[in-house]
């Protein structure tokens, strides 16, 4: 079924990195919309937001501590209605990010909580008695902080509550009907002000197993360079979840017309169908760690097996989505690319690779630059809690502080959220203050400016091919068939829709190949085609040929070749 959301492209905008208007060094969203001309450029329909709710910004924003006002940081209730009219009134749709699984312990409900063990809000929360004079189980949280506990202890009450995250964003009782009811009646706020949905943070763990048993993968003490492992299954896809985000779909949801897309952990397609299935009625799409949160680099034919097992989803009347990076993920061109002698190229490639695979996109700010990850010198320069705790853990058992640090360096957080480059001027023309994290020295090379000019600009193919989207249902609804799902280095498929035959070729990799057969035939089924002279850097061309001749749509080099395929080439044919 057709929806604007399966058509959309969603740009995610990390607020306190994107724009600072007051020169406090922190973005904000005057600083948004002073960008709007520079976003609606892009073509994208939809503006996720990270959390810009008050909070005491332990986590940048993910620890809440008023779900129904704006951090003072990043301006006023005002400012944000006046943006989402101002987003509105350009066609464009904005979503929230949403928290569901925990808020900050400085949330007046945890306040209260605290305070007794009969306290109205004390089920609002996951307190516990201890066990044997220990932590109530043996989890461990996320963020490696402090011994490492998912428990923290409090004097007052002489209990234990549960924090999957840090100690300062307490997990949230879902079993309690009158916290439903609560966020119920926050969300349909926040919609009914004209919200156009939710990005719902670590959806799939809001409900815990039945009695907190132990996990059977305790944390243990940290091995090798790595550090130990928390299990994070404990809390994922528990029985009850289905039920709970139905009735959510019921009671907020499914009352507005609006996009719902879960951020899920531990979730493969077969476990996503559920969440995701039309007649279900639970959410829209979710985000899955497979590609661009998995540890361990995905390679050409690992990256196509997941995208056939997705597609399944699709097929089974779900939805999914399409990313490489967000403000949890390395640069897109750092990890899948190469960000030094092919920024250009491989950064198109992967951004065509998204835009022409069914789902919907989502691009994070400044993956449109081609921004890359940055490579701070000491741990002092790195704020995010994932990395700074797991340095600290690693130092402690003994691992030598720069191989701590260099090994934590590829996936750290802090990669993608420095601040955007807009141009080449002091801290690149994001602030006129000291910005928050420090700026990626490489700005007075990429930004915004240079790329509008720039000979080869990641920027204009962006836009190309998110207008080609808008024009072209095939992008997004048209069904995916791989050919040469065995070759290590190509990426090779055909899309079609209502009698459109498009053919993607994609090489993920820095070397040349020769064009394999099967591709090469289904060009020349196309009739007597010549060599190209199109496939214009940056505006799609069509080759010259006989009636059936295969159109190149859209290539990243300047010159079309149709045998070989050269580093990080991507082309589009429509056949
Ligand atoms: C997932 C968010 O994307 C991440 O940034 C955050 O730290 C955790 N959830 C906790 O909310």
């Amino acid at each position: 079924m057709k929806k604007w959301w399966k058509e959309a492209v969603v740009y995610q905008i990390y607020t306190k990195s994107f724009c600072d208007s007051n020169g406090d060094g922190i973005g904000d969203l005057r600083g948004i919309m002073e960008k709007l001309d520079y976003i609606q450029s892009l073509g994208v329909d939809v503006l996720w937001l990270n959390p810009i709710y008050r909070s005491p910004d332990v986590d940048n924003g993910y620890d809440i501590a008023d779900y129904q006002d704006i951090d003072p940081r990043y301006g006023t209730l005002e400012d944000f209605k006046a943006l989402l009219d101002a987003v509105h009134s350009r066609g464009m749709r904005l979503i929230m990010d949403m928290v569901l699984n925990h808020t900050s312990d400085e949330h007046w409900w945890f306040q209260e909580s605290k305070k007794s063990k009969d306290n109205p809000y004390r089920d609002y929360y996951i307190w516990r008695p201890g066990k044997d004079g220990k932590e109530p189980n043996n989890w461990g949280n996320y963020f490696y902080e402090g011994r490492g506990s998912a428990w923290e202890y409090d004097e007052a009450t002489g209990e234990y509550y549960l924090h999957n995250y840090s100690r300062k964003m307490p997990d949230l009782n879902w079993d309690n009907p009158r916290l439903k009811d609560d966020m119920c009646q926050m969300m349909r706020w926040w919609l009914d002000m004209g919200v156009d949905g939710f990005r719902m943070d670590a959806i799939n763990r809001l409900v815990k197993p039945k009695g907190l048993p132990d996990s059977p993968n305790p944390p243990t003490p940290p091995v090798g360079i790595y550090g130990y492992v928390v299990d994070r299954t404990m809390c994922a896809n528990r029985p009850g979840i289905h039920e709970l985000l139905h009735e959510l779909n019921e009671r907020v949801f499914s009352r507005y017309d609006i996009m719902v897309v879960g951020e899920t952990g531990n979730v493969d397609a077969a476990i996503a169908i559920d969440y995701v299935k039309e007649e279900r009625r639970e959410i829209d799409m979710v985000f899955h760690f497979e590609i661009a949160k998995n540890p361990v680099l995905v390679n050409a034919q690992q990256f196509k097996e997941i995208q056939r097992r997705w597609y399944h989803v699709v097929e089974q009347h779900g939805w999914i989505t399409q990313y490489l990076s967000n403000h949890d993920t390395p640069r897109q061109v750092s990890r899948f690319g190469n960000d030094g002698e092919y920024r250009y190229e491989s950064a198109a490639m992967l951004a065509l690779l998204m835009h022409t695979h069914p789902g919907t996109v989502y691009v994070y700010q400044g993956e449109e630059l081609g921004m890359t990850n940055v490579d701070f010198p000491s741990i002092e320069d790195y704020n995010e809690k994932y990395t700074v705790g797991k340095y600290h853990t690693m130092v402690e058992s003994g691992v030598d502080p720069k191989e701590a640090l260099d090994s934590l360096k590829m996936m750290s957080r802090d990669n993608v959220r420095t601040p955007m480059q807009w141009n080449d001027r002091d801290q690149a023309g994001f602030t006129t203050g000291k910005p928050w994290l420090r700026v990626n020295p490489n700005y007075t090379r990429i930004n915004a400016a240079e790329e509008e000019t720039a000979e080869k600009s990641v920027l204009r193919f962006y836009r190309q091919l998110i207008s080609m989207r808008k024009a072209h249902p095939i992008m997004a609804y048209g069904t995916y068939r791989q050919i040469l799902e065995d070759d290590p280095e190509l990426i090779i498929y055909l899309r079609e829709w209502e009698g459109e035959r498009w053919l993607v070729v994609c090489n993920f990799y820095g070397n040349t190949r020769r064009l394999p057969e099967e591709a090469a035939a289904l060009l020349a089924d196309g009739a007597n085609a010549p060599q190209t002279e199109a496939g214009g850097k940056n505006a799609p061309q069509t080759e010259a040929g006989g009636e059936n001749a295969p159109e190149l749509l859209l290539c990243n080099y300047e010159t079309g070749e149709r045998e070989t395929i050269r580093p990080y080439e991507a082309r589009i044919y429509r056949l």
